[in-house]
């Protein structure tokens, strides 16, 4: 008798993480989040971040970038990134890893190289050296982030500027080589609205690196937007539709959607079930660890859990998306074509979410 109430409590602890459970119910490949460093010593956002049935993967918000592993040249440090892929594995979740490749947080030392084949001895080495550390642990990789420029143009980087668009096919050719298994994504945002510049210079640019004879697998489409200015689920569909075409796989990798005043549930409902997919990032833990506040002052809550751990609307109205998503049957097609799950199943799922 003495101890129904801990039978109790476990069982509400059991059943309370749903999230990454009623994603693969619904055929999809995993639901995920981005976990941060600071977070680590609150144990009541780690509860929820380490449940595998709310979140399939976690995703280290900063700890792999390149400021964080090689912040200067030849110095490696994985201990932030270890920190949140030991939390994966022992709680048995996947590790979705970011980023290897990407002009923003990166070390002024990189910046300042201008000559070609240093460049690329420098991309070379930090691949080697960082997917090699975490070789075999990552289901995927974002092996270059953020690319191109919104008018669709590429973004002007110090690997580009070194480089050009090789700096690219280059990059991608090397992560394969250190990490064969690991599925190998481009990463951008404003990429969901169809068929925008960006979109089309991001397909061209895929095309770019397939005739390149370098592989890629999976586009990430970031996904932050805001209450009332998300991209229209027919927008999205046909986005990954498109996308679909080119790579094997199509993930939402940093879902949040930011709004300045107190929720307004109808609308930030709406937003939500229009971005429904197979991989989230950013999700969890407004205001507290999310970035939308220092990004954008003024703005937040755009996660699914509010700073006190309480789930908000978004998160019931997605559970109930993903209940009728697996009703609708659709495991039964990504079965048939487990590879092409992602994206066949973010692009249905999308369609159900019109439905909505
Ligand atoms: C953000 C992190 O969440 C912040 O903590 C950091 O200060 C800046 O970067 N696109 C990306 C992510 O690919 O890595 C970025 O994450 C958000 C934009």
């Amino acid at each position: 008798m003495k101890f129904q109430p801990f039978l109790l409590l476990s069982t509400v602890g059991a059943v309370s993480g749903q999230l990454d459970k009623l994603a693969k119910e619904a055929g999809l490949l995993y639901f995920g989040t981005a976990v941060d460093n600071p977070s680590l010593n609150n144990q009541n956002y780690l509860r929820v971040a380490r449940d595998p049935a709310e979140f399939g993967s976690l995703t280290p918000a900063n700890g792999q970038k390149w400021s964080n592993t090689q912040p200067s040249q030849g110095r490696f440090t994985y201990g932030s990134g270890d920190a949140i892929a030991n939390i994966a594995r022992q709680a048995g979740q996947q590790l979705r890893c970011h980023t290897l490749v990407w002009y923003n947080q990166l070390p002024g030392w990189v910046s300042s190289v201008y000559n070609r084949d240093q460049m690329q001895r420098i991309i070379t080495a930090h691949i080697q050296n960082v997917a090699g550390h975490y070789k075999g642990r990552c289901y995927a990789w974002d092996v270059v982030n953020e690319a191109m420029e919104d008018d669709g143009r590429y973004r002007n980087n110090p690997m580009y500027r070194a480089m050009g668009v090789d700096y690219i096919t280059h990059s991608f050719k090397i992560a394969q080589q250190t990490d064969p298994d690991a599925k190998l994504y481009y990463n951008d945002f404003n990429i969901e609205r169809c068929c925008n510049a960006k979109i089309n210079a991001t397909i061209a640019m895929i095309r770019t690196i397939k005739a390149a004879g370098a592989p890629i697998h999976g586009i990430g489409m970031q996904g932050h937007s805001r209450v009332g200015m998300s991209p229209s689920k027919r927008e999205m569909k046909e986005t990954m539709a498109r996308f679909s075409e080119l790579v094997d796989e199509v993930a939402f990798t940093e879902v949040d959607i930011r709004h300045t005043k107190a929720a307004n549930r109808r609308r930030r409902k709406r937003a939500t079930r229009a971005r429904l997919h197979g991989s989230c990032r950013g999700l969890f833990g407004d205001a507290k660890y999310s970035w939308i506040p220092q990004q954008y002052p003024g703005e937040g809550e755009a996660c699914l859990w509010d700073r006190n751990y309480n789930k908000k609307p978004a998160y019931h109205s997605i559970v109930g998306l993903l209940q009728s998503a697996a009703s609708a049957g659709l495991r039964a097609s990504a079965t048939q074509a487990p590879v092409a799950a992602a994206a066949t199943v973010a692009a249905r799922s999308a369609a159900v979410a019109a439905a909505n």
